[in-house]
């Protein structure tokens, strides 16, 4: 566990308490991004999916759907539109997650009552359902010895993904993710250290020595922007990459995609 918690962090910043080995596949867990060709079967596909529903919901609501997608068209498809995640095609399976505000407004409807929540707040529930029950599938897949990564960028595409997937309006992904088993582990990736993370009592901004002490931490990742922001042949540590990233802005069209999707954010 000691090894587990000092591979999180990159260092040890506290000793495991008595009790704690329980969390050492969450500690240990990463992303996969090779698969084997070896399918999964439904009877395990269909675990994943009792481990996501196992997440809480906001208010019971189970205000999300999971599309499982296994055909490999589609998968390239979406791959092929992506352009630099093979491994979407590669894995036997890419559960679509989206929020969906739709189902409830039909048990709305079928009760005969207005709803009143077409709002931002209903985005944020339905998100933070989807993204709850996609952290439980990534555990739950890790249990059974499979490998995950989520896939945001299925949000690039989202007209594609709208008609490959038939998503009515109300209905609208976070996140992909492909599922297998995983040909190659990843190595742990190294998290801010606690301090940053956790505040007592009130917010409090990060000492700017504590991200450097974390960069220095992290080996040098490729470079984000590098058509923007330069080559960078060493690589990049976090903080820069992090800097790249939010000088360019990522899907602009996203609000007018959900507004014309049957999604308010008034
Ligand atoms: C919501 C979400 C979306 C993500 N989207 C992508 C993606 O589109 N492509 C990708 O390669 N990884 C994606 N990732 C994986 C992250 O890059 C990965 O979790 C991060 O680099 C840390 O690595 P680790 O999970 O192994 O600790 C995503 C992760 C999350 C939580």
């Amino acid at each position: 566990m000691t090894e587990a918690l000092r591979a999180r962090y990159g260092f040890l910043p506290f000793a495991p308490p008595e009790g704690s080995e329980a969390l050492r596949p969450l500690l240990d867990r990463r992303v996969t991004r090779r698969f084997t060709a070896q399918e999964v079967p439904d009877g395990l596909l269909r675990m994943v999916v009792a481990g996501a529903q196992s997440a809480p919901s906001k208010s019971d609501l189970q205000q999300y759907s999971i599309i499982a997608i296994r055909g490999h068209a589609t998968r390239a498809r979406i791959a092929q539109a992506i352009g630099t995640m093979p491994w979407i095609a590669e894995a036997p399976v890419l559960l679509l997650f989206c929020g969906d505000l739709r189902r409830n407004r039909l048990v709305g409807a079928r009760a005969g009552l207005p709803n009143a929540n077409d709002s931002v707040d209903s985005f944020i529930n339905a998100t933070a359902d989807a993204a709850l029950a996609l952290g439980f599938a990534v555990m739950a897949a890790e249990a059974l010895g499979l490998g995950s990564c989520p896939v945001s960028y299925v949000r690039n595409h989202l007209d594609l993904v709208r008609d490959l997937c038939a998503l009515p309006a109300g209905v609208f992904p976070l996140a992909g993710l492909a599922l297998g088993w995983p040909a190659a582990r990843n190595e742990v990736s190294a998290r801010l250290p606690p301090e940053v993370v956790l505040h007592a009592e009130r917010h409090a901004d990060a000492d700017p020595a504590a991200i450097a002490a974390y960069d220095a931490r992290r080996p040098p990742a490729k470079p984000r922007y590098p058509e923007v922001h330069g080559a960078a042949p060493g690589g990049c540590r976090w903080s820069e990459n992090v800097a790249r990233q939010l000088s360019v802005p990522e899907r602009p069209g996203t609000r007018d995609w959900l507004a014309g999707h049957g999604i308010a954010l008034g």
